[in-house]
């Protein structure tokens, strides 16, 4: 770290003495000039000398005023200013969020020093950065943004518009529909190079970036996508993308049978105006295997990962490249615009959303919780630390991704290698985040056209058997209690991976949630987790696998998981997955609502002894259903002791989550929440 530091430092200081070198030499010159004239005018021999000495003065000065700054008190020069501020915030640097400067006039590159200086990464992850040393000068580029063309405004699809198609042609629409899952026949309309809205907050349109940034080689696999979706993301890499920043791009074909993805696009390709490489994987290898072989063949320092239908929008780069120069364990997604499936209309999404996941491991936005916008000191511009990505567009260094071991080689095809590449960068000292001022447009489908070998839920069953074998410690036990079927997959050989954890010694699934993601559907601390029970008759509380909103029910016990499983956390939650149970009144049907953290209508106090499930905002207690009416809904009724107010939560109350190095007081939780009782 202290030699990071001192690296800077040169920066700073060869960057400020360098115009007073320059400025010496320039009056130098000058004045050796005026000699030589002296020697051929003599009749002007008196007033040469004179300007020549007011010359001399003035070189003198400059001199003079620049030296200034190599003094300690050195305050009215620029470099003067520039290391003052490199104090401060030098001294400050393990405290970012009470840091905050005025950039204004200040050179870029200075810039970038000094928020690297203030990044907390630098304290984060001294495993990485041991190998990982700053980007040499030699890897770094001076970069233009690009001016935009435009199109006339007629054509279709122009600045984001949707394009719809006539009511004649809805047939032909359809059939198209089918080949990709989204209306070919409007991609098709709309010009490769069609220009999009710049859909930036203003405050991202003021931000600069470093002078000079890393190159980028931009991977995208592909599988018998359409000839407009996949040419139309080249060109708006191409329109959007700093030119020099811009290595190369780097196609992947994953056995397409598509005429248009053979030859045709090979010779299309070497027309553009910037390296693009198409390689074939030859048999189907699947998502993992083909960015694996994309990632081999790179030559710009970073790699970014796009998807086969996206659209890059105004100064999409910049922000990703920015922040893996100031640390290259940064991992860094741009904002994911949707684009239509329906009629390509660009449409911006939200700047507060990030990643998280559910207890089946599925990739699920969820809103930016105030804590994180508390620590961005609410200014919605700085990147998001998100807890998960969705996984098909991202940056990543070069060698960082080589140093956490790329991807898990064993998971097939597609499917919970984006939650296993978050788990990995968070564990293992990475920071995983949103760049807010990046915008990429994706066409996202309802359903995927494709058929996987051996089944899509087979796959993904696999996959993420892998991923929480190896990185979920005691909550794995969610996963598979949920989605029971995952205990009986072939996971294969995770031996490879465990190791590659320990080699990189990676943090506990623990410390994931407590420090990366407290507001996690898989809670930190619980109770129970299975079956609930009436003591009265064999049934159990039970989701029928029914959504968010949608009553809570009953059904006999099959001690099966799955929608008769439920958490009893800490926080008085009864939850399953991402929802939890939530009762308003004694007339309203008790219902499984998106679980919010709050308490109110959701907090629930389970009495041991009584074996009672009490609604806390009611009072009221938990009862069977009334046979006279629906007897699937459970209900609440006053509390009266009776049988069927009785309910077993199956693992007996023990506490489930202890991290084994750092055990927790048993006795101490079970006292808590039998002080519950008591209140
Ligand atoms: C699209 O390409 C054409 C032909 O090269 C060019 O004239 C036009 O300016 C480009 N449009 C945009 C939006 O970049
Ligand atoms: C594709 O698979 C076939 C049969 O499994 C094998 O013989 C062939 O070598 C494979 N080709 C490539 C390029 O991997
Ligand atoms: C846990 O707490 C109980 C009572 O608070 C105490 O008697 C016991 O020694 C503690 N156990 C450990 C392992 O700290």
């Amino acid at each position: 770290m202290l030699e990071r530091i001192h690296a800077r430092m040169n920066i700073i200081q060869v960057n400020y003495l360098q115009p007073a070198f320059e400025s010496l030499s320039c009056h130098q010159t000058l004045y050796r000039m005026l000699i030589r004239l002296r020697l051929f005018r003599w009749s002007t021999y008196r007033l040469i000398i004179l300007s020549s000495f007011i010359w001399i003065l003035v070189g003198f000065s400059v001199l003079v005023y620049y030296m200034d700054c190599l003094g300690s008190s050195g305050i009215n020069c620029v470099g003067g200013k520039q290391r003052k501020l490199f104090q401060l915030s030098s001294s400050s640097a393990n405290n970012p969020n009470n840091v905050n400067f005025n950039y204004n006039g200040l050179e870029e590159s200075i810039e970038n020093d000094l928020s690297n200086l203030n990044s907390d990464n630098l304290i984060v992850n001294e495993n990485a950065n041991s190998l990982l040393l700053p980007f040499k000068s030699n890897q770094l580029r001076k970069w233009k943004s690009p001016v935009l063309a435009t199109n006339p405004s007629s054509w279709p699809g122009e600045k984001g518009k949707p394009v719809n198609i006539p009511k004649e042609e809805e047939s032909l629409k359809n059939e198209k529909f089918k080949l990709n899952q989204f209306n070919l026949l409007a991609s098709d309309r709309i010009a490769l190079n069609r220009s999009l809205p710049d859909v930036r907050m203003d405050s991202c349109k003021k931000k600069r970036y470093p002078s000079e940034l890393p190159t980028t080689s931009i991977v995208i696999v592909f599988h018998n996508e359409a000839w407009s979706t996949l040419l139309r993301t080249v060109h708006s890499i191409i329109r959007t993308s700093p030119r020099t920043l811009l290595e190369e791009i780097i196609l992947v074909d994953d056995a397409s049978d598509g005429e248009h993805l053979g030859k045709k696009l090979e010779d299309y390709v070497v027309t553009l105006p910037v390296p693009v490489h198409v390689l074939r994987t030859g048999n189907r290898s699947g998502l993992i295997r083909a960015r694996l072989l994309g990632a081999s063949h790179v030559k710009g320092q970073v790699i970014t990962f796009l998807d086969a239908h996206c659209e890059c929008s105004k100064g999409w780069l910049e922000p990703l490249l920015a922040r893996i120069r100031e640390d290259r364990t940064r991992v860094v997604c741009p904002i994911i615009d949707v684009i239509s499936d329906d009629n390509f209309e660009y449409i911006p999404a939200s700047d507060m959303t990030w990643g998280g996941f559910n207890w089946r491991l599925n990739f699920r936005w969820y809103r930016v919780p105030q804590r994180e916008i508390d620590r961005r000191n609410g200014d919605r511009s700085e990147p998001v630390r998100t807890p998960t990505m969705a996984g098909g567009l991202f940056s990543i260094d070069r060698d960082y991704f080589e140093y956490l071991g790329k991807y898990d080689e064993g998971m097939e095809i597609w499917g919970g290698e984006n939650l296993e590449l978050s788990f990995r960068i968070w564990m293992c000292g990475g920071t995983l985040e949103i760049a807010t001022c990046s915008h990429v447009g994706h066409v996202f489908r309802k359903s995927t056209p494709y058929t996987f070998p051996g089944g899509t839920t087979k796959i993904v069953n696999h996959n993420n058997a892998r991923l929480a074998d190896v990185w979920l410690d005691e909550w794995k036990d969610f996963y598979y209690a949920i989605n029971p079927a995952a205990k009986k997959v072939n996971k294969g050989d995770t031996k490879g991976r465990k190791e590659l954890r320990e080699k990189l010694k990676c943090k506990s699934f623990r410390w994931y949630l407590e420090n990366v993601y407290p507001e996690s559907q898989m809670p930190l601390d619980y109770y129970s987790l299975g079956e609930i029970r009436n003591v009265a008759i064999n049934h159990c509380l039970d989701t029928f696998g029914r959504k968010s909103g949608e009553n809570a029910a009953m059904s006999q016990c099959h001690g099966m998981g799955g929608n008769q499983v439920f958490a009893y956390t800490k926080r008085k939650q009864i939850m399953s997955d991402d929802n939890c149970l939530d009762a308003s009144s004694k007339k309203e049907p008790i219902k499984m609502i998106r679980c919010h953290g709050l308490g109110g209508n959701q907090m629930w106090e389970y009495h041991p002894k009584e074996q009672t499930i009490v609604h806390v905002n009611t009072g009221l207690c938990l009862d069977k259903a009334d046979p006279s009416k629906d007897s699937t809904l459970p209900q609440l009724k006053e509390c009266d002791g009776r049988k069927s107010q009785r309910w077993i939560m199956s693992s007996n109350f023990e506490w489930q989550a202890t991290d084994h190095n750092n055990a927790n007081n048993e006795t101490n939780d079970k006292h808590e929440a039998s002080a519950n009782e008591s209140a």
